[in-house]
C-alpha cells in the first residue's frame, strides 16, 4: 500500500474531520492527527501535502493549538484552513484582527483570483462557507491577497507560491461552500501534485498483493477478536492464505456477555477458521492482584504473547497477523515519536515468528469502509470498538478477579440493552461501562451496604483521537441507574462525559 500523502493536522475544529472524508469522497488518503501527533508522525513519514484545519481558538490565546513551528520551512505545500490561516499568518509576520471586528458566521460571497493554481478553474465569485472570530488584516511579507469577500472585504485567501504556501478564511471542507471540492482538489492534484489513492477494492487489492508477496504459500495465524479491524483483516485475507490461515480467539475471561456467539459469527462471515482458546484461569494467574492499567496491560501483553506464539507453533504458523491500526501504532509510541498512551495489547509482541500488520496504515473508519466494499454484514463493519484487555481494563482499583470481572460484565450487558432499547447504542462510537471498586455507603432492602459503583461512559468520535462525552437523555439515565443498582454489589451509577482530551476513552 503506498504511504498516505496528506496529513491533516487537527487543529479543534469540528470540521477536522469532515476534511478528512471530503479527500475520501475525492480519492484520497489522509491521516488526521492533532498538533502534538503530527510532529512524530512527520519525522516517521513523508507526505506530500500538509492541511491545517480550522479551530475555535485564537492565535492569541496562551494555550492555542500550536503545530511544529518546523512545518513552514519542509518545503511540502500547505494549505492552512481558518484558524489554519491565521496561524500561518501570525508565525510569519501577518497580522491577525483579535478584537472581533469582522466575524463571519456563515455564508459569505467571495471573490477569487482565478489566476492563482488555488482557485483554477472555478468561479470568479461564488458562495463560500466561514465561522471565524478572527481574521487575517495584513497578510505576511511575501503573500499575495488572492479572494476577499464581496460585502466585508475580509481576506479570504492568501498565497505565497514560492514558500508553498496557501490559506483560506472560508471552510473548502463543507458542502455550503459552492466551489469547495474544486478548490481542494486544486491543491492535492495542481499544488502537491499527490495521485489519488483511495479506492476501497484498490486497498483490498494492495493488502493482498502486499501479504502474498511476503507470506506466499505459508501459513498464518490472525489474532482475532471478532472486532471491525481483525474480522475485516480475515476478510481481506482469507483468500490469499487460503486453509493456510487460523484465527486464533482467545478468551481470556474478559469478553462481554454473548460476546463468543458474536465471534463465531463473525469468522463465518469473513470466510475464516476460528479456534477459540480458552485461557482464563492463564489470565487470571497472570495478571494476580495487579490494579495498576499500564501493569494490568503488561501482563496482560505478555500472556497474550505467549498464547499465540503457542498456536502458531501448534499450526505450524510463520506468520502472526495482526489487525492493529495507525491508531494503536500512534497511542502505543509505535510512530514517529508520539507520547506513549497506552501500550495496545496488540502492538510490539516482540514474537518469535513474523508478525504482519497489514492494516498499519488505516484509521478506523476507513476500516470500516473497507469492511463495507466487502458486503461484510453491518453488525461487523458498525461495530463499537471493544479493548484487547476486555473487561480486565474496566475493574477500577482492585485486582480484575472473577467475580468483579462477571459484575461488569452483568452491567455492561444491562446498560447495552437499555441504549439498544432505547435506540441509543447506535449513535455512540464506543460504549465503556466499569466497575469502580471503590466503596460507598448505599442503602439496600432495611440494610446499610458498603459497595461498588458502575461508571457509564458514551463516546462519539470517528478516529479515537479525540473524542466527545455523550450526554445520555435523562429517562435512559434513570433507567440504567435503577436497573443497575439492582445487583446486591453496587450502590451508585456515574455518568462519565468528559471528552478526549482531557480524558481517555477508557478508564485504566
Ligand atoms: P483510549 O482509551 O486510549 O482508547 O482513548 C482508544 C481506543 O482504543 C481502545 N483501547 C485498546 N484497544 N488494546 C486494545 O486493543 C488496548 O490496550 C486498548 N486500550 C484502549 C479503546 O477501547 C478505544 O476504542
Amino acid at each position: 500500500m503506498k504511504p498516505i500523502q496528506i496529513l491533516v493536522v487537527d487543529m479543534g475544529s469540528q470540521y477536522t474531520l469532515v476534511i478528512g472524508r471530503t479527500l475520501r469522497e475525492l480519492g484520497f488518503r489522509s491521516a488526521v492527527l492533532s498538533p502534538g501527533k503530527a510532529e512524530g508522525w512527520l519525522k516517521a513519514n513523508k507526505p506530500q501535502a500538509v492541511i491545517l484545519s480550522g479551530g475555535s481558538a485564537s492565535v492569541y490565546e496562551e494555550n492555542s493549538p500550536q503545530p511544529p513551528k518546523y512545518i513552514l520551512k519542509i518545503d511540502i505545500p500547505i494549505l492552512g484552513i481558518c484558524y489554519g490561516m491565521q496561524w500561518i499568518s501570525h508565525k510569519t509576520g501577518g497580522l491577525v484582527a483579535p478584537h472581533h471586528e469582522r466575524k463571519e458566521y456563515g455564508e459569505a460571497v467571495a471573490k477569487f483570483d482565478t489566476k492563482d493554481l488555488l482557485f483554477r478553474g472555478i468561479k470568479s465569485k461564488s458562495i463560500v462557507w466561514a465561522s471565524h472570530g478572527d481574521s487575517v488584516e495584513k497578510v505576511p511579507v511575501g503573500f499575495r491577497i488572492i479572494a476577499r469577500s464581496v460585502d466585508e472585504k475580509v481576506i479570504e485567501a492568501m498565497s505565497s507560491p514560492s514558500k508553498k504556501i496557501w490559506g483560506v478564511q472560508f471552510h473548502p471542507e463543507v458542502t455550503h461552500t459552492k466551489e469547495g471540492k474544486k478548490i481542494l482538489l486544486n491543491f492535492l492534484e495542481k499544488i502537491a501534485k499527490c495521485e489519488k489513492d483511495w479506492q476501497p477494492a484498490d486497498i483490498v487489492d494492495d493488502i493482498r498483493n502486499e501479504t502474498s508477496k511476503v507470506a506466499g504459500d505459508k501459513k498464518a495465524i490472525i489474532g482475532f477478536s471478532g472486532g471491525v479491524d481483525s474480522t475485516t483483516l480475515s476478510a481481506v485475507l482469507a483468500p490469499v492464505f487460503r486453509k493456510n490461515l487460523l484465527a486464533v480467539c482467545i478468551d481470556t475471561g474478559g469478553l462481554r456477555r454473548n460476546e463468543l456467539e458474536e465471534i463465531k459469527f463473525n469468522a463465518r462471515a469473513a470466510g475464516v477458521n476460528l479456534k477459540i482458546v480458552k485461557a482464563s484461569a492463564r489470565f487470571q494467574k497472570s495478571i494476580g492482584r495487579e490494579t495498576h492499567s499500564e501493569k494490568k496491560r503488561k501482563r496482560f501483553k505478555k500472556i497474550y504473547g505467549r498464547i499465540l506464539e503457542e498456536e502458531a507453533k501448534k499450526f505450524q504458523a510463520d506468520f502472526i497477523v495482526q489487525g492493529s491500526l495507525a491508531t494503536d501504532l500512534i497511542e502505543s509510541g509505535s510512530a514517529g515519536k508520539a507520547d506513549l498512551i497506552k501500550s495496545h495489547h496488540n502492538v510490539g509482541l516482540n514474537l518469535k515468528e513474523k508478525e504482519l500488520h497489514p492494516f498499519r496504515n488505516l484509521f478506523k473508519y476507513e476500516v470500516r469502509e473497507l469492511a463495507r466494499s466487502l458486503k461484510l454484514p453491518s453488525s461487523i463493519s458498525e461495530r463499537q470498538p471493544f479493548p484487547g484487555p476486555g473487561l480486565f481494563i474496566r475493574i477500577i482499583g482492585e485486582p480484575p478477579r472473577k467475580d468483579k470481572l462477571n459484575i461488569a460484565r452483568w452491567a455492561d450487558g444491562e446498560v447495552t440493552d437499555i441504549l439498544k432499547k432505547h435506540g441509543a447504542y447506535k449513535g455512540v462510537s464506543q460504549l465503556i461501562v466499569a466497575l469502580d471498586c471503590q466503596r460507598t455507603v448505599g442503602i439496600k432492602g432495611d440494610g446499610r451496604v458498603y459497595a461498588y459503583s458502575v461508571i457509564v461512559r458514551g463516546v462519539k468520535t470517528l478516529d479515537f483521537m479525540t473524542a466527545e462525552g455523550v450526554q445520555f437523555p435523562a429517562n435512559i439515565r434513570r433507567e440504567i441507574s435503577t436497573v443497575v443498582t439492582r445487583h446486591p454489589k453496587i450502590v451508585r451509577v456515574f455518568f462519565d462525559e468528559t471528552n478526549k482530551p482531557p480524558a481517555t476513552t477508557e478508564m485504566e
